[in-house]
């Protein structure tokens, strides 16, 4: 059921591309190079982004490697067995031409003394393969440049350029023959732009918790909008909760928290507890670069056996922390923490959905028209948990793709016919949050899954205003989050049911969807897991 609103402006586009982080201004770069003029809509600012904030950096080959396998096995290994590994091979192949692409487009990074890339290491890699800008900063210098790259500025609430910012998708609208634009909404009200194809690059749902690394708009729009469109979501249950976010007495539900990048515990940082003792000692080979998953469990059973609601890093005796890690040390410095003299709390909190929107490689989803790239999009690449600092890359990778793929349709003459709000049920954030970080965070069961699909199911039908189709997308993500993790039974990546009956057994992987993957739809306004052995709607 739909409502239409009172369209007060009209325009037409060749490609829409919905978020302005790496994956959708890489995407415009690339169709702007075939002569095909994307506009950007993003919700917030030039710079409100999850791109904007990554520190790490971007995984490529090592310098000592001539070929991805090692990296492949790497992911794989991460990604607990559910990566699908024909599209791992093929991004992670894929990359030295993107970083190169990258450079070429004026992202600068970091050079060691003799001129090459500096390299770092992060949780689950066996090499130093992490290329990095500014120190810590490495999103932001990439949102600086593909935001110069694409005409773009960088401050206030503007419209630039092919950028537009301050403005919000509310519906991509879809005929039997594919997409044909989108509902939206601005500063001048409702509006329709008629566009034969549209690319979804709108990031995570980390606003689903209480405590998240994502910036405020990190609300699952994108999952929503393909959802609402006919396209299938997967893997929605793999939540990254990242392992050191800075930990702030009473600051969850602040919003966004500073991350402390792995690439500290890279360069030699300890996780210990307020006792001094190790956290991830006998946990894993790997200690404290095993992969977040691991790394994440370990603290929140640290947590709990000793009641405390952080653990530490241990950066005292690193030499030079404050240039190599200089967004770290500011955020340190704002909480009243010094990394030299003070240990740093540190508590998990969630990071990035490695599940998303069904695509290819190429970021082509079922919908005729319609694309995802970025963590909007389930590619195969991240399987049950992603690896550090794989994300920025497939960004460049699959944007690029997708923005070449997208371009082809632009020439097609489309017209929306009809565009109505969706009609979804809404949780109130606060109540949704709360529920979700008790009950669907680093450790679940079916009890505390049950208690928020409850909540779901008490929604109030709206949404009537922009912020209540913010908190629509939350809870149509959240159904379908926990949908899944109802439905997936055994431990396995992000994933870890206490009630479960232990980590899956064999890898399953190599079709672009695989039989593992719990598979969901929006079917007459309900969510349902759409795999014949799982069918069963919440
Ligand atoms: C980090 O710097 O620890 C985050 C990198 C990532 O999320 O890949």
């Amino acid at each position: 059921m739909t409502t239409a609103p009172t369209v007060a402006w009209e325009e037409r586009a060749g490609l829409v591309i919905v978020g302005g982080g790496v994956a959708g201004l890489t995407a415009a770069r690339a169709a702007a190079s075939l002569g095909v003029s994307p506009l950007v809509l993003a919700k917030g600012g030039p710079t409100d982004t999850a791109t904007q904030y990554a520190q790490g950096g971007v995984a490529v080959l090592a310098d000592d490697e001539t070929s991805v396998d090692s990296h492949v096995a790497d992911t794989l290994a991460a990604g607990g067995g559910l990566c699908d590994e024909p599209a791992v091979r093929e991004i992670l192949a894929a990359g030295p031409d993107a970083v190169a692409r990258a450079v070429a487009a004026g992202v600068v990074f970091d050079r060691g003394p003799d001129g090459r890339l500096a390299r770092t290491r992060e949780g689950g890699h066996s090499r130093r393969r992490i290329l990095h800008a500014g120190g810590d900063a490495t999103g932001a210098e990439l949102q600086r440049a593909l935001l110069a790259g694409v005409g773009a500025g960088r401050t206030g609430i503007a419209t630039s350029g092919s950028v537009r910012f301050g403005t919000t998708v509310l519906r991509v609208v879809t005929e039997a023959a594919g997409v044909t634009g989108i509902l939206a909404h601005d500063s001048r009200g409702y509006g329709v732009i008629h566009a034969p194809a549209v690319i979804l690059a709108t990031g995570g749902l980390g606003q689903l918790y209480t405590s998240s690394t994502n910036p405020a708009g990190a609300t699952g729009d994108g999952l929503a909008l393909a959802l609402d469109a006919g396209a299938a979501v997967a893997d929605l249950e793999f939540v990254q909760f990242h392992p050191t976010v800075l930990y702030v007495p009473g600051a969850a539900g602040a919003g966004r928290r500073p991350l402390v990048s792995e690439a500290v515990r890279g360069e030699g940082a300890r996780l210990i507890d307020g006792s001094g003792r190790g956290v991830t000692d006998g946990v894993h080979p790997l200690g404290d670069l095993a992969p977040r998953d691991v790394v994440s469990r370990a603290i929140h059973h640290r947590m709990a056996e000793t009641g405390s609601d952080h653990v530490y890093l241990d950066a005292r005796h690193l030499d030079g922390f404050a240039e190599r890690f200089p967004t770290v040390t500011a955020s340190c410095r704002a909480a009243g923490i010094d990394s030299r003299s003070d240990l740093i709390p540190v508590a998990p909190a969630a990071h990035y959905s490695c599940g998303g929107v069904v695509t290819d490689t190429f970021g082509r989803t079922q919908v005729p028209g319609l694309y995802a790239a970025g963590e909007v999009a389930r590619t195969g690449l991240h399987g049950a948990n992603r690896l550090a600092s794989n994300s920025l890359l497939e960004g460049l990778v699959v944007g690029e793709r997708a923005g070449t793929e997208a371009a082809g349709r632009a020439g097609i003459r489309v017209t929306v016919r009809e565009a109505g709000l969706p009609h979804r049920p809404v949780v109130d954030r606060p109540t949704l949050q709360a529920a979700m970080t008790a009950h669907a965070s680093v450790v679940r069961d079916a009890a505390g899954l049950t208690v928020v699909h409850r909540l779901l199911e008490s929604g109030s039908v709206g949404p009537r205003t922009v912020h209540e189709i913010e908190d629509a997308a939350l809870t149509v993500a959240a159904t379908a989050l926990v949908t899944a993790a109802s439905a997936r039974r055994e431990s396995v990546g992000c994933h870890t049911r206490s009630d479960g009956a232990g980590p899956s057994p064999a890898p399953r992987r190599s079709e672009t969807v695989p039989p593992s993957s719990m598979t969901v739809r929006l079917r007459d306004g309900r969510i349902e897991i759409v795999q014949p052995q799982l069918t069963g709607a919440l």
